[in-house]
């Protein structure tokens, strides 16, 4: 049993996580890929930390290219993060004939279908469980799992970060600013969290989901990305009172016209299992023709759960690498030439329902005025609630719920509302969203 070699760049908490887990379960894992893998070089900028986790079981350097060059390694581990050297590293990697294992979202979404056509070209595999919901094997149940299903949608809770942050604004009423700064205070959230608190991270996420869903490139760009950034407290609070919670989701939804690729807060029936996911865990529903929905759940990140799904990649590399490149799973589940060119909709076309808070005047008529401005754009109300003024208020909350409507629509009725308002307040929409999973 000849051991298969890899060469890991980055030794950071993922990194070492997948050093440790791989040198601590080797036993059960050679059992499993039918062969030893063994990470024989790292590569780091931080040489001691380097020297630290590996303990004299791997060569270390500080030169990733190095390790890319070198012909013993048969697999290249990438666990640098970003655009910049990773890319070129992956991509030197796959021209020097080697298998890539990488979790790098934002290097998928942003670089995929060059990395793949690189990949298909040198016959080549890069696996990327690790990109996607941490420890939880989504990549591998939409490209093998559901093959045999028409994907209609997915919804996930794709970053921990903020769905901790939401978990805390809801269970303890405080603002988004002060959890932000709890979050950042336990580890969850980066010192700069823009991409995780904005939806960039779930927009990589997700737009990497919808390539493997419905055989279409990435298309990163087309995406349309919100986070919590300006969700208020009490919006969670009206939310919770129609009887929904509000979720950081990642959606991807095909219809006839297109595929609507969207990452924004939304309102989901509190008596959804995903609406329970609480805390720093992530979780995807999956809807298939043939299987109806699934959902799966788990840690989205950390050292250990995301080792896992490297690992799983480390050990499917190592069972196909001898197969025919024509004979393996396509990296995006669907076989390169069989790709579809399905345009991703814009925002304006996306459908669904809305949630819609609005500062009104406290007086006849004006409940009928924003009614009617609905009706005009043809949007139906499936819930409202009006917030007791108080004491010497002249101005109260309108909370409304609407039957699945288009973007656009909602988009009239707005603009529609503020003139109406001719200036004053009344019937400025003080904020609006969309509900989803109903
Ligand atoms: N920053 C991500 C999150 C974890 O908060 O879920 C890595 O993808």
């Amino acid at each position: 049993m000849k051991p298969i070699n890899a060469g890991l760049l980055g030794i950071g908490t993922v990194g070492g996580g997948t050093f440790n887990v791989l040198a601590r379960n080797a036993a059960e894992i050679t059992r499993r890929a039918g062969r030893p893998i063994r990470i024989t070089r790292v590569a780091d900028k931080n040489l001691d930390l380097a020297r630290q986790v590996t303990a004299g079981r791997a060569q270390v350097t500080d030169d990733a290219f190095a390790v890319v060059a070198d012909p013993e390694i048969d697999i290249v581990i990438e666990l640098i993060g970003g655009c910049g050297i990773a890319r070129e590293l992956v991509l030197q990697a796959i021209a020097n004939g080697k298998h890539v294992v990488t979790a790098n979202k934002a290097l998928l979404a942003m670089h995929g279908n060059e990395i793949f056509a690189a990949a298909h070209e040198k016959g080549v595999m890069v696996a990327f469980e690790a990109a996607v919901a941490g420890g939880i094997p989504i990549i591998k149940a939409l490209r093998e799992g559901l093959t045999a299903n028409r994907i209609q949608w997915i919804a996930g809770i794709i970053n921990g970060t903020t769905n901790f942050i939401l978990s805390e604004m809801r269970d303890k009423g405080l603002p988004f600013d002060v959890v932000l700064k709890e979050a950042q205070r336990l580890g969850y959230a980066e010192a700069d969290p823009t991409f995780d608190i904005e939806g960039v991270d779930a927009a990589h996420k997700i737009t990497i989901l919808s390539a493997l869903a419905f055989g279409i490139p990435m298309q990163f760009g087309k995406a349309h990305v919100e986070g919590i950034s300006k969700l208020e407290a009490e919006d969670i609070k009206y939310a919770e009172q129609l009887g929904y919670r509000i979720k950081l989701l990642g959606i991807a939804r095909r219809r006839a016209e297109g595929v609507e690729l969207r990452v924004h807060p939304t309102l989901i029936p509190a008596r959804r299992l995903i609406a329970n996911v609480e805390g720093a865990m992530n979780a995807v529903l999956v809807q298939g023709d043939a299987v109806g929905a699934t959902l799966y759940y788990g840690k989205g990140a950390g050292a250990e759960p995301t080792a896992s799904a490297v690992i799983a990649d480390l050990v499917d590399v190592t069972r196909m690498h001898t197969a025919d490149p024509e004979h393996r799973v396509p990296h995006l589940a669907f076989q390169p030439d069989a790709m579809e060119d399905t345009p991703i909709l814009p925002l304006s076309e996306v459908e669904t329902s809305y949630y819609l808070r609005l500062r009104v005047e406290d007086k006849p008529g004006v409940l009928a005025d924003i009614t009617r401005i609905l009706a005009d754009q043809g949007i139906s109300i499936d819930a409202m609630i009006q917030r007791e003024p108080g004491e010497g208020e002249s101005q109260t909350d309108i909370i409304m719920l609407t039957h699945v409507t288009r973007e656009k629509n909602v988009d009239a009725a707005i603009a529609k509302d503020r003139g109406a308002a001719g200036g004053q307040e009344e019937g400025d929409p003080a904020a609006h969203g969309r509900a989803g999973l109903r």
